[in-house]
């Protein structure tokens, strides 16, 4: 029976995941195989309200915690609504944020919890982990020369906030190094997109061409 494959996109705000995700997506249609793009906050109906009171200024600041349970909430509709049925249908899912983000954002961002943010990751996925996950790893510095001009309420947080989330998304590298694949964004598009889809040829190489 056919299988799907799911890769995540990580990094700061600016590193190069949504052009990443354009272009591997681009390739990956080219050579064959049916894929789907996706994103969070907001990959799914009403998780697009959700991404709305998270990231629009005018909607009201919030809390850590309810930071947390809404990424938490938008991530579980569309793991069950979005993900899997493209997974179930045998669908290569490109998805720009994930799991990581919360760990990197909500816990070296923000400060909570780090085994909490775990346990519920896996509560709100049901235990769904990418195969593999591209960390596209950027000084902050240049980051912010790519950014675009109107930043939203969590990319308009200060430096340190970000470099914790750098350091954060650094220790998941290391942490799981058989899924989290760190890219070094400060090089050409073109050098970055060839870096992803090799590793995503040689991955479906492996499994079987998504037909296992
Ligand atoms: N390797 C790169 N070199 C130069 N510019 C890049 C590179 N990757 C992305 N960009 C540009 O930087 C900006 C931010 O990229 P984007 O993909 O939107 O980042 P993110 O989705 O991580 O916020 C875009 O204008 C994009 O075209
Ligand atoms: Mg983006």
């Amino acid at each position: 029976m056919a299988k799907g494959h799911f890769f995540s996109f990580e990094g700061i705000d600016g590193s190069g995941k949504s052009l990443m995700q354009q272009l591997s997506g681009k390739w990956l249609k080219e050579t064959g195989y049916s894929v789907l793009l996706t994103k969070e906050p907001g990959g799914s109906d009403f998780g697009r309200q959700i991404r709305n009171w998270l990231l629009d200024k005018s909607s009201a600041a919030l809390s850590a915690k309810e930071e947390l349970l809404l990424f938490s909430a938008d991530r579980a509709r569309h793991v069950d609504l979005v993900i899997k049925p493209a997974l179930a249908a045998g669908k290569i899912v490109l998805c720009d944020r994930y799991i990581d983000s919360t760990v990197a954002y909500q816990g070296g961002g923000r400060g909570l919890d780090r085994d909490f943010i775990e346990s519920i990751n896996a509560f709100a996925t049901g235990g769904l982990v990418p195969e593999l996950t591209f960390y596209l790893d950027l000084p902050l510095e240049q980051a912010r020369k790519r950014q675009k001009a109107n930043l939203d309420k969590i990319e308009q947080q200060n430096g340190a906030f970000f470099h914790s989330i750098i350091d954060s998304y650094r220790q998941l590298a290391q942490q799981y190094p058989q899924r989290i694949i760190k890219i070094d964004a400060n090089s050409n598009i073109a050098d970055v997109a060839e870096k992803i889809c090799r590793h995503i040829e040689a991955y479906l190489a492996k499994a079987g061409n998504g037909h296992e």
